[in-house]
């Protein structure tokens, strides 16, 4: 299975957000995006003027994608990865490691520093990452609050 990556664009995204919501309506995540919310999500995303999106393609097929965003932060360049996704049935085969790489190699270039990102703790992705290098910031904690009619 010969995998390419290569830069993601606007005419992926359709299939980008059919790939995004299989992966993520199933375990471990049991979400319930539809299509349309989906890509919304990574439309916005792409749109960002300092984006990076990546795909994973074999025969024609987007198998993985990723989208993040460069940031500037206190003189320094950060990437702030916000989403990876594997098809399902193509998981354990190297292809979000491939994307990670070539996340990576780019970066020098962009003259980011620093890559970040949220995940679940004792997940599949933290494993992931972990095998990758990345480790857990534990000054940071992610907060949120409930707000609107339902809270
Ligand atoms: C996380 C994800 C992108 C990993 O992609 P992948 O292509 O399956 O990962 P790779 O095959 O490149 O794995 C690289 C290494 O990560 C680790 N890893 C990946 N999946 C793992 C799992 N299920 N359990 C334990 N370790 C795992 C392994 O060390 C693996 O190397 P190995 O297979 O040689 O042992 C994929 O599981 C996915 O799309 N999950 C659903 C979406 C998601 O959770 N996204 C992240 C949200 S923060």
């Amino acid at each position: 299975m010969e995998v390419i990556v290569d830069q993601l664009d606007i005419d992926d995204l359709v299939e980008c957000s059919d790939l995004y919501v299989s992966t993520f309506i199933a375990e471990p995540w049991n979400e319930t995006w539809n299509k349309d919310d989906a890509f919304d999500r990574l439309n916005d995303f792409l749109s960002s003027p300092n984006s990076v999106a990546l795909k994973a393609v074999c025969n024609n097929e987007i198998l993985g994608f990723l989208i993040g965003e460069n940031q500037a932060w206190n003189g320094e360049k950060f990437h702030y990865l916000k989403e990876i996704c594997v098809h399902n049935s193509k998981h354990r085969q190297g292809i979000g490691k491939n994307l990670m790489n070539s996340l990576e190699a780019m970066m020098n270039d962009h003259g980011v520093s620093r890559i970040y990102l949220i995940t679940q703790r004792d997940s599949v992705p933290s494993e992931f990452y972990s095998r990758l290098g990345y480790t857990e910031n534990t000054n940071i904690m992610v907060m949120g609050k409930a707000v609107g009619e339902s809270s």
